[in-house]
């Protein structure tokens, strides 16, 4: 398992709206599951209900859209970080609207297998975190119902500003004895064509595309605000107890940040790509 970093559930939330889009246009993306034609037509007593799994689920919020869609499906969030499962439980685990219900797991993705068949298998902005996890994918596959999908979104933006300054801080002779590899650590996506190519030598069909929000951010250095939900966790957890170096750190950053993201008229733009793969199981 692999040494990961402290979260915070409620720094994370704090921009739970333009966290959540990029989840909202996967799930727009995602065919219907096996047995969903017949649930529509009431025919319930031929289907069992869907089962579906979210990896790296975070604080849940994303986890319970989707029992929006799929509302008397057994939906289990599965996560890495005790803070995050413990905000899950607290606001999203129990029964759902139709009938259904939510639960949530510890769980490290790198080494998870489904223990039981799955009709979909979904990721949101967690993959990233997962060192090799498309050799995971024949193993997500064969844990799939014929007809069942594997879908999930990564961010592509490691080589923007926040990402690219974070990372040469850090290697700074002042940082690098103490925060060497975590400003970079967390780079583990492919290109958007490296996951259509191995999805579709797996016999899926393939729906693979990127996106680049302009997100208008409000307030006081909000690019900074956004990365200590995320990419700054590695350096926040490497420096935990010591609050001269945190608040050093985040000053030097936050200088670093204010050039490369200018506020404008309206806030501060923070373009951010996203990477989604939809694939659907024969
Ligand atoms: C950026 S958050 C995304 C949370 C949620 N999916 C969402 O869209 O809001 C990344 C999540 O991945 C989890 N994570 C990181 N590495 C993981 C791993 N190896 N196994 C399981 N979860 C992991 C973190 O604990 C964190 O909750």
């Amino acid at each position: 398992m692999y040494s990961a970093p402290t979260w915070d559930p409620q720094q994370y939330l704090r921009h739970s709206g333009h966290r959540t889009r990029p989840f909202l246009d996967l799930l727009g993306r995602i065919p219907d599951l096996p047995g969903d034609a017949a649930r529509a037509a009431g025919r319930t007593g031929d289907v069992r209900p869907a089962r579906i799994a979210d990896l790296g689920c975070g604080p849940g919020n994303v986890t319970a859209l989707l029992a929006d869609r799929w509302p008397d499906a057994h939906i289990t969030g599965f996560d890495l970080s005790p803070e995050m499962l413990e905000q899950a439980e607290k606001h999203y685990a129990g029964t759902t609207s139709g009938g259904g219900w939510l639960d949530f797991r510890p769980a490290d993705a790198a080494h998870w297998t489904p223990d039981e068949p799955y009709d979909l298998i979904v990721s949101n902005a967690a993959l990233q975190w997962v060192p090799n996890h498309p050799e995971s994918f024949p193993l997500w596959l064969e844990g799939l119902t014929p007809g069942g999908t594997l879908a999930f979104q990564v961010p592509g933006n490691f080589t923007s500003p926040s990402h690219a300054l974070l990372g040469e801080l850090c290697d700074t002779p002042q940082w690098h004895s103490r925060l060497a590899d975590q400003g970079r650590r967390f780079v583990h996506i492919l290109e958007p064509a490296d996951y259509l190519t191995r999805l579709t030598d797996l016999g899926c069909q393939v729906d693979v595309w990127e996106t680049t929000y302009s997100q208008l951010l409000p307030g006081e250095d909000p690019v900074l605000d956004w990365v200590k939900g995320t990419a700054l966790r590695p350096v926040l957890t490497a420096l935990a107890g010591d609050d001269e170096a945190i608040q050093t750190f985040l000053d030097q950053y936050r200088t670093l940040l204010r050039q490369a993201y200018p506020p404008g008229r309206h806030g501060t733009v923070f373009p951010f790509r996203r990477i989604f793969a939809v694939a659907r199981k024969p």
